[in-house]
């Protein structure tokens, strides 16, 4: 199972109109825009092309307006490993399969993260497990990309901005090529 760079693009450009789980924005924006914030910030390519692809799974596997809210959780950053450890590096494919658990773990780890999420985020976490215990935590900070996950997080939070302007999906891709094995 593994995608080619083609078929991401092709996924962006037909089914990245969807809009993002309870959020005023498309799939398509939410990932720019936090692949856009990422660079903006500094970030290295493999941690913006991580921003870009962190939701890759709802494309994938269509996740519906209604799921959060018919209590679905789609585990969307788990299914989309398969069809991209073959593609990208670890740095890139660690941080996404680790996002959600990033989320519970600054609910537990940083005071107002929890109260500043968005409605959505907060439903889908109680979905995905709520905030981690301290000894889980502890236990996440140490796995392997948990850093560069934490922050792909705070770009993902922050990547819900109606009309925020951005590049294009094709803009992002000379990096996803580079970085591409
Ligand atoms: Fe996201």
């Amino acid at each position: 199972m593994s995608l080619t760079l083609s078929d991401i693009q092709h996924l962006y450009a037909a089914a990245g109109n969807a809009l993002y789980g309870g959020e005023a924005i498309s799939q398509r924006e939410h990932a720019l825009q936090a692949a856009w914030l990422a660079e903006q910030a500094g970030e290295d390519d493999a941690l913006v092309i991580a921003c870009l692809l962190h939701d890759l799974g709802h494309l994938l596997f269509e996740q519906g307006d209604d799921d959060l809210r018919q209590g679905l959780d789609d585990l969307h950053q788990y299914k989309v490993l398969p069809f991209l450890r073959h593609l990208l590096p670890d740095e890139v494919v660690n941080p996404i399969g680790l996002h959600v658990e990033a989320k519970r773990y600054l609910c537990q780890a940083e005071p107002g993260y929890a109260e500043a999420l968005s409605e959505s985020s907060r439903l889908s976490l109680a979905l995905q497990g709520g905030a981690m215990s301290p000894e889980a935590a502890v236990a996440f900070a140490h796995q392997p990309h948990a850093q560069r996950a934490i922050t792909l997080r705070r770009y993902d939070d922050a990547a819900k901005i109606v009309g925020m302007v951005t590049p294009e999906f094709d803009y992002f891709l000379p990096r996803l090529a580079a970085l591409a094995k």
